[in-house]
């Protein structure tokens, strides 16, 4: 697949209201740099060649605008981002050229990812429409149910990470639906477009998702041992 085809979003519009910083968590210092930065910088070297599209919320493009001049950091297209991660992604699939052939979705706030999984997602597209990263679930499960709970199989599941791949025109398709609040990645919007077959692909046990405080220090690690 040629690089120059294909397009990655970069969705960092949220605010991280369960990390309780001033500062939403995207923006917060991991080792020398804030997370975004690392985020885009190691996609970038893990699809060189390919396009980037930042999608921040319009409150933050000054602040994005200072700390770039202070880190000496080269900014990617930046796109405004909507009230929920499903307006943020759709805005920056209207932003994206009609020539794409592949469209990549990432959280901001998984610096931590990694190469070889990325190109694990992106070669799966060879064999189908969408693919996505999987680790399985290492704690016990239990559904929640009116009288309590049970417990469940928990093999039979599977939690999703990001950068999820798919063509881009079964995206587009997909963007198309109106939002449901059950959409909380783009796999499960397409999903509700019916391309349910989505490809799944080893994940990566370090590429976790900043959500709170101490996710800061355990990235950092991470982040050195890589
Ligand atoms: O809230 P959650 O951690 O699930 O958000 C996943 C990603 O979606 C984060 O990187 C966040 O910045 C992004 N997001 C967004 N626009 C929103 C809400 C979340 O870009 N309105």
């Amino acid at each position: 697949m040629n690089p120059k085809y294909i397009y990655n979003v970069i969705v960092a519009a949220g605010s991280g209201s369960r990390f309780g910083a001033s500062l939403p968590k995207q923006f917060c210092m991991l080792e020398d740099r804030p997370v975004l930065m690392h985020t885009i910088e190691n996609m970038q070297k893990a699809l060189p060649g390919s396009h980037i599209i930042l999608v921040l919320n319009p409150d933050f493009f000054e602040y994005w605008d200072e700390i770039c001049r202070k880190y000496g950091f080269y900014s990617p297209k930046i796109v405004a981002g909507g009230n929920n991660r499903w307006q943020s992604v759709k805005n920056a699939i209207s932003q994206i050229p009609h020539d794409a052939e592949i469209i990549t979705i990432h959280d901001g706030a998984r610096p931590i990812v990694d190469k070889a999984m990325v190109c694990r997602v992106i070669n799966a597209l060879d064999n189908g429409f969408g693919a996505i990263p999987v680790v399985p679930i290492t704690d016990s499960l239990r559904q929640l149910n009116k009288s309590g709970s049970m417990p469940v199989n928990r093999e039979l599941y599977r939690a999703v990470q990001t950068p999820q791949a798919f063509h881009a025109s079964k995206l587009r398709e997909a963007y198309t639906l109106p939002y449901d609040s059950s959409f909380t990645d783009d796999a499960s919007v397409m999903s509700a477009a019916g391309y349910d077959d989505l490809l799944i692909v080893d994940g990566d046990s370090y590429n976790i998702k900043i959500t709170h405080p101490l996710d800061i220090e355990i990235a950092s690690i991470y982040l050195r041992y890589k």
